[in-house]
């Protein structure tokens, strides 16, 4: 990992009108992400994590501008992303690729394997000359674990943890310098996880890859992560390096995602403090006022419900890192270790 940013969001929206009546007329908008920024460092990873509905896809769509922006600047290797068109956006394609949740859905039933992992290189066809793409696909097969000779099989024909690793070849077919990571493990069991979360270290090594590595859960990123992002409601509550976040987080939200992740140790099991969190996720299309998460937070003050806490950096007892809580303050939970992966 370096210290060069090579993808930076500067006040990330996404805004999807909602639609009502005959007319079809606009009666509001779903905030999906609402005023994200962060930097991604070449070789990186960043894990985002937060509770379902809070924006991470719509994020991770909007980085290789699967989505356009309602409003805010992408910023990748010094080029203004959503200022690119033709070829240039397609140039920039190459370098951002994705990967997807749901091995099972993702890839093509009726697509030889070949075909699907070679398909990047119809779409870029000056990549790998027609006649080297076969080889090439093989040797990716053979990058992520899997029998080249397996070339003409179908998905069907694979494991769900198999089937992942066809779609990461498919990922990594291009050389890209970021790749989304969209819940890549999330739908497969937990032994073929850490198979999986292995092969994805193993090729940021060799590839020098920056990884968008999006999770529900605190303990899947735990272990791939450099610096891990909590999202809540379309925007980012809290971002810090691993030891700030699983040892020193200071917003509630994160303190209670945290106190929810099981203790691995049954020695420490009854000594977690548990912070539940009350009600239901409000609706994105109306955003409680002030903090957002004023309507769940144990902490919550009167001045919560009007003023806006601001993502930036704040003492966590050791150094300070960014977070978006006027009460902001560090909390310790017992047994946070990763799952050993
Ligand atoms: N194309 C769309 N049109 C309208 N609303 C959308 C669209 N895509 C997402 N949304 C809404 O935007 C919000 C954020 O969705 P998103 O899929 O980004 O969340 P997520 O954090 O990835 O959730 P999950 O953990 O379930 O995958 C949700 O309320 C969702 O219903
Ligand atoms: S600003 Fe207030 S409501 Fe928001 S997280 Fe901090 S204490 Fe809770
Ligand atoms: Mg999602």
């Amino acid at each position: 990992m370096s210290n060069e940013v090579i993808l930076q969001a500067e006040g990330l929206v996404k805004h999807y009108p909602i639609r009502a009546g005959v007319l079809r007329r606009t009666v509001g908008h779903v905030k999906a992400v609402d005023g994200v920024s962060f930097e991604l460092r070449r070789g990186e990873t960043l894990g985002v994590v937060g509770e379902s509905g809070c924006g991470k896809s719509t994020l991770g769509r909007m980085l290789m501008r699967l989505e356009e922006p309602t409003a805010g600047k992408l910023t990748f290797d010094g080029v203004d992303m959503y200022a690119q068109r033709g070829s240039a956006m397609r140039r920039l394609r190459r370098d951002i690729q994705i990967v997807f949740q749901d091995p099972y859905t993702s890839l093509n039933p009726r697509k030889t394997v070949g075909d699907i992992i070679g398909e990047p290189f119809e779409i870029h066809p000056d990549v790998v000359p027609k006649g080297g793409r076969r080889r090439r696909v093989q040797d990716l097969l053979d990058l992520v674990g899997l029998n080249p000779e397996h070339i003409n099989r179908y998905p069907h024909q694979f494991s769900g943890g198999q089937r992942q690793r066809i779609g990461i070849a498919r990922g990594v077919a291009l050389n890209p310098k970021v790749l989304i990571c969209d819940e890549p493990v999330s739908a497969l069991d937990v032994s073929v996880q850490a198979q999986v979360v292995n092969l994805l270290e193993r090729l940021q090594d060799e590839l020098g890859l920056a990884y968008v590595f999006i999770a529900h859960d605190l303990s899947v990123v735990r272990h791939i992560s450099d610096r891990v992002a909590v999202m809540y409601l379309g925007s980012m509550v809290e971002i810090g390096d691993e030891d700030q976040i699983y040892n020193r987080p200071t917003h509630p939200y994160t303190q209670a995602l945290l106190s929810a992740v099981p203790v691995p140790d049954p020695t420490l099991r009854g000594l977690r403090k548990q912070i539940k969190l009350v009600g239901d996720v409000p609706s994105p299309a109306n955003p409680p006022s002030g903090c957002r998460f004023h309507t769940r937070c144990f902490k919550a003050q009167e001045r919560c419900t009007t003023d806006v806490p601001l993502l930036e950096a704040r003492p966590d007892g050791v150094s300070a890192h960014d977070s978006a809580c006027h009460y902001a303050a560090p909390l310790a939970l017992v047994g946070t270790e990763s799952r050993p992966v």
